[in-house]
């Protein structure tokens, strides 16, 4: 079993390849890995939601980390992809999907204090491609997007509306998150709670 801390010094020094950073993860027995990446990139308490979380939206809730590995599987996520976190909180999504694949991420997330702690985990581990911006998320740049449940009903409906406006084709992994059909996404994988969408617009 790899100890964090000796993964967080491979991190710092910029030696942790993605096979490495797997091959530890995968060492850890399931129930502690959450624990485990918690301590690899330094977060501690879960902070508190602030008043920029717009009423009945999802309050700030970090994906549980096998959930994140089998979207990364599932949508095959590469160091070719960028991946967008939608509803990103403090970056620890955009920042092990960094480390475990290479790809390069970016975070959208609507609370600034979240914001701001994930751009100081990104600058603490020096990964100059996992970037965070501030405000409400729209689809933009990104060839992957992630959504564990920032938001659901006509928000939800709104992004997606957003997202075939790009006219171009991305994979949509959604964790615990029903997605309503649309005749431009199609199916390619789905496993326990989370589900891959390929988007032909
Ligand atoms: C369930 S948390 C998921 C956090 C992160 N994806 C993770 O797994 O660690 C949902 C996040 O979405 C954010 N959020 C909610 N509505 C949003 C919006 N309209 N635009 C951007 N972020 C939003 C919340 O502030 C919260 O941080």
């Amino acid at each position: 079993m790899e100890d964090a801390h000796s993964i967080r010094e491979l991190v710092l020094e910029g030696k942790a390849t993605p096979a490495l950073v797997r091959d530890a993860l995968n060492s850890i027995a399931p129930r502690a890995r959450d624990a485990w990446v918690d301590r690899l990139l330094g977060l501690e308490e879960i902070p508190d939601d602030g008043p920029a979380l717009p009423r009945g939206a999802v309050p700030y809730l970090p994906c549980a980390i096998d959930s994140v590995l089998r979207a990364i599987d599932l949508a095959g996520v590469t160091d070719t992809d960028l991946f967008v976190d939608v509803g990103s909180g403090v970056g620890r999504v955009t920042t092990i999907v960094h480390l475990l694949t290479g790809a390069s991420t970016l975070g959208l997330e609507i609370q600034p204090q979240l914001v701001q702690a994930a751009h100081a985990l990104s600058s603490r581990l020096g990964l100059s491609r996992v970037k965070t911006l501030e405000g409400d998320a729209h689809p933009g740049e990104g060839t992957v997007f992630f959504l564990y449940c920032p938001f659901s009903g006509d928000r939800l409906n709104t992004f997606l509306d957003e997202l075939e406006r790009l006219r171009r084709p991305v994979r949509l992994c959604c964790v615990d998150l029903p997605i309503p059909a649309r005749p431009w996404l199609s199916l390619l994988a789905e496993d326990q709670d989370v589900t891959v969408f390929t988007s032909a617009p």
